[in-house]
């Protein structure tokens, strides 16, 4: 992010909290209670956004070599990623031309063949069909098309896009919607992959989406955890397209400027606010001072009321250093705590808990309708996003 962009965002957060004001939507907004429980929507999103769309499924480290491979089924699709020995990013349809087995197992490795569990043929990273077993006795086929089938790919600004159908390629930075350079800033391509998990919910995976759309709700929802932490009820608001980004105020680094009489610009921005970027159809990025947090909410296959939020996390790579050099000095011993203790905590004990209340209460059929307020400005942009992407009107903003 250029850094007047980020003493702008600084600023309105100051501003925001000398005269207590967010970020406003402009009105009120009603949402219909059946986007998310309804099957006839899903089976829309799945075919748009988990088949057409591209989607951002990883950042470079992931693939941090010549060699390195990520198999992963998340869309719906088994998909293996792979950087092959010319360092390019590839993707392919993880499935064997033979009879259709996957190839490579979920996961992530080192190596630059791959050999199928079934019988035995084998492809290279660059999809390219290699050996089939006991060729003469299986008859003759021509290997040059029976690779496995490439998928549209790109690595820009340190993300890896992929399109989870054959077909044609996609243009980055219009997806981004102008977000690029400002992604470049955020050095994605150097922080190295650290930790991943996956969360199922009892929730749809727009409700996934929504926890991280507000910060009303970190006062009293997380009174004992998150708040201590950042400011609530406090963000700035800024669409790119079909993307957003919203920035909170960390607490204590703001308590602690104050207590030294520290300007604005005189910290580095990372270190004293969160970062929360909604990259469509279905991306949440956290830049905080320890790293980036790589958010993926996908959808059962069939069912509305269920979902998987599949998370990576990325260190920052300044930080790295400087545990390292600590350590090194104190000798420090100890493993340090995984990220996801803390982060479940506050994310699957409060938030997700608190979404499975809320779809257990939209299937109940109590109500037809969601209130988005002013200070909720993200949420009312995701669902407009989403709408725009299946071609249904946009929500309504009334007076309020
Ligand atoms: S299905 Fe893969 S080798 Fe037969
Ligand atoms: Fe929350």
């Amino acid at each position: 992010m250029q850094r007047h962009e980020q003493l702008r965002l600084l600023e309105l957060l100051a501003h925001g909290i000398a005269n207590n004001l967010s970020a406003d939507a402009g009105g009120i907004t009603r949402a219909p209670v059946s986007d998310y429980t309804c099957p006839d929507l899903l089976r829309r999103e799945q075919a748009v956004f988990f088949r057409q769309t591209p989607l951002l499924l990883g950042l470079s480290q992931d693939l941090p070599e010549p060699g390195s491979y990520v198999a992963t089924s998340e869309t719906g699709s088994p998909i293996l990623m792979t950087r092959d020995d010319a360092g390019r990013f590839r993707a392919f349809l993880n499935v064997c031309r033979h009879r259709g087995t996957q190839v490579v197992a979920d996961g992530r490795g080192r190596r630059d063949r791959f050999t199928c569990p079934f019988h035995a043929w084998t492809y290279r990273n660059s999809g390219a069909l290699i050996a089939i077993n006991r060729e003469a006795r299986f008859g003759c086929i021509d290997k040059e098309n029976h690779g496995l089938v490439e998928l549209p790919a790109q690595e820009r600004h340190g993300m890896l896009w992929v399109r989870p159908q054959p077909g044609d390629g996609f243009d980055v930075g219009e997806l981004l919607g102008g977000l690029g350079a400002e992604m470049d800033s955020w050095k994605l391509a150097i922080h190295p992959f650290a930790e991943e998990q996956t969360i199922e919910a009892d929730i749809n995976w727009k409700l996934a989406l929504d926890t991280f759309g507000e910060n009303y709700h970190f006062d009293v929802l997380h009174k004992e955890t998150l708040a201590a932490e950042i400011l609530g009820n406090l963000q700035t608001s800024d669409a790119f397209g079909l993307n957003y980004r919203m920035c909170f105020m960390s607490k204590r680094a703001y308590n602690y400027m104050q207590e030294h009489k520290l300007s604005l610009d005189s910290v580095p921005f990372r270190r004293v606010t969160l970062s929360v970027y909604f990259i469509y159809p279905n991306v949440i990025l956290l830049m905080d001072p320890a790293g980036v947090d790589l958010l993926r909410m996908v959808p059962h296959p069939t069912d509305p009321a269920r979902s998987t939020t599949h998370h990576r996390f990325y260190a920052d790579p300044e930080m790295v250093e400087a545990v390292k050099k600590h350590r090194a000095e104190h000798g420090d011993g100890h493993a340090p705590e995984s990220r996801f203790v803390g982060f479940n905590r506050i994310v699957v004990d409060e938030d997700y808990a608190m979404g499975a209340s809320t779809q257990k209460c939209a299937l109940s059929g109590a109500q037809t309708h969601y209130t988005f307020g002013r200070n909720e400005p993200a949420l009312r942009h995701y669902h407009n996003a989403h709408r725009r992407g299946l071609g249904l009107p946009e929500l309504d903003l009334a007076a309020g």
